[in-house]
């Protein structure tokens, strides 16, 4: 099953016979910018291959998650020399831990993890808000290192570049001050599911942007994703949760019925979580109506969640290929801006599949990424006249971005990375009276961990300068915004 966001990737749109192909200066752009990073892919490929003095070795370092009192760091420890068959080390199974302090020369406190394992994530926790900490994770000694996110002048690692260039550190980041006033409720937003879908950023049969599967033996990835994504969301303290499109690979009924039996373990549809569209889960049987909508109503709606307004949007009422530009339909947009016009200060959250804008993409951005261009426009201009609204979740790119829109500074635009592969998780919104705080998790469990680290292989080992969010702020934030007319979630 093609892979939504690789349908855009240059190379699968010279092959492809989609719509919405890149120009040939846009392919020429693409193609300068990635070819440098490819031959540097290949030359870490090679170094990895190499004799190493270690017996061991510790890379793709990521800060994960960072919020006013706790971050999570992750890293992965293979067998230098050794191939798992995609030009990875196979798994090196042994403790971790991350050293750390206020001073790079002072990393006086520890924390280590509960058992050995190769998928390692550490959890700092009781940290200072607006304190800066400087870090090294290791494993039997040897320090990791960062995932390399050069092709974007990126970093995986820290809210500085203290530390970039070195061989292990130590790295820094920056706590930010929570979001103003008390916590009212906390939502988990998620999207591309992509249940049934067996093989992660298949991309037109070329070899070195072939796909990559579930290692022989193993549950689907997507239902593994999915189910440790929602364990994860309860587990962080999501009281509603948001599903933004594409819960299904190709909108076959039996795999939106599992999307709904993994989803029902998070709560009841429409009163505990919610699930829109994506252009993935058009059916010509409405299979999706059926699973989610008792095969009744549009797939938007607006919810009046004690003064939170939620409202979900179905970003592709057309026909088409899915692979060309998101679209509402006109009976869906004139609803949509009469419900903004009806109550413009309800602090309102607004999520659908297909982003408004993309920006600072490391791919070439067709049409087929973003809603239709005069609609964005029109949610936008809406947007400007909402003070109320101050979120809009998007998913279809796969990646992690936050945007300011410029036409509404008042609203964030944020793009989460797909649930179903690397990074695999969801994004926590914490609403507070006087603002709100957003934080990227990992889900959760080996199973879990092991295939996010198998599918940052896709698109040849580049997917991380894509997928992870370049800065830690792409994936992690604080804004203010006044949100006292939402009730506390008791
Ligand atoms: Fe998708």
């Amino acid at each position: 099953m093609r892979c939504c966001f690789s349908a855009h990737l240059p190379a699968l749109a010279a092959l492809s016979a989609l719509s919405a192909l890149p120009g040939p200066c846009e392919v020429l752009r693409s193609g300068a910018r990635l070819a440098p990073a490819l031959l540097r892919t290949a030359a870490a490929v090679q170094r990895a291959r190499s004799p190493h003095p270690d017996d061991l070795t510790a890379v793709n370092l990521e800060l994960v998650t960072l919020t006013e009192d706790r971050a999570i760091i992750t890293w992965y420890t293979g067998i230098p020399g050794t191939d798992d068959g995609l030009g990875h080390p196979l798994p090196a199974i042994t403790e971790g831990e991350v050293v750390y302090g206020t001073h790079p020369a002072r990393l006086n406190r520890v924390a280590a993890e509960d058992g050995p394992t190769a998928h390692h994530q550490v959890e700092l926790t009781d940290l200072e808000p607006g304190q800066t900490y400087y870090y090294q994770a290791r494993s039997r000694g040897v320090a990791a290192t960062p995932t390399p996110l050069h092709l974007v002048r990126g970093n995986a690692v820290g809210t500085s570049a203290f530390g970039l260039g070195s061989r292990g550190g130590p790295y820094s980041f920056t706590t930010p001050q929570p979001p103003p006033g008390r916590h009212l409720l906390s939502v988990a937003l998620c999207n591309d599911l992509h249940l049934g879908e067996t093989t992660a950023g298949l991309v037109g049969g070329l070899p070195l942007l072939r796909g990559v599967p579930q290692q022989p033996g193993r549950a689907p990835y997507p239902e593994v994703m999915s189910r440790a994504l929602v364990e994860e969301a309860r587990r962080r303290g999501a009281d509603l949760l948001l599903a933004g499109g594409d819960i299904s690979a190709g909108g076959a009924a039996r795999d939106l019925d599992e999307a709904r039996r993994i989803l029902d373990g998070f709560g009841t549809h429409g009163r505990d979580y919610f699930v829109v569209r994506g252009n993935h889960d058009r059916s010509p049987d409405g299979a999706f109506h059926t699973a989610f909508l008792d095969g009744r109503g549009p797939g938007y709606f607006a919810q009046d969640l004690g003064g939170l307004r939620v409202i979900g949007l179905d970003t592709y009422v057309k026909s088409g290929n899915g692979a060309d530009s998101g679209g509402l339909g006109p009976e869906q947009l004139s609803w949509f801006r009469a419900r903004l016009r009806e109550q413009p200060d309800q602090p309102t959250l607004v999520f659908g599949h297909h982003p408004l804008t993309v920006r600072d993409s490391v791919f070439p951005v067709t049409r087929g990424q973003c809603l239709d261009r005069r609609q964005a426009r029109a949610v936008l201009d809406a947007y400007a006249s909402a003070p109320g609204v101050f979120l809009h979740h998007a998913g279809h790119t796969h990646r992690n971005k936050r945007t300011v829109l410029p036409r509404a500074p008042h609203v964030t635009q944020q793009e989460v990375a797909a649930a179903k592969e690397y990074p695999g998780g969801f994004t926590l919104l914490r609403i507070h009276s006087g603002g709100y705080a957003l934080n990227h998790y990992k889900a959760g469990g080996l199973a879990a961990r092991q295939w996010s680290e198998r599918s940052r292989r896709v698109a040849a080992g580049l997917w991380p300068h894509h997928a992870l969010g370049r800065s830690v702020s792409d994936r992690n934030s604080v804004t203010a915004h006044d949100l006292s007319g939402v009730a506390r979630r008791g």
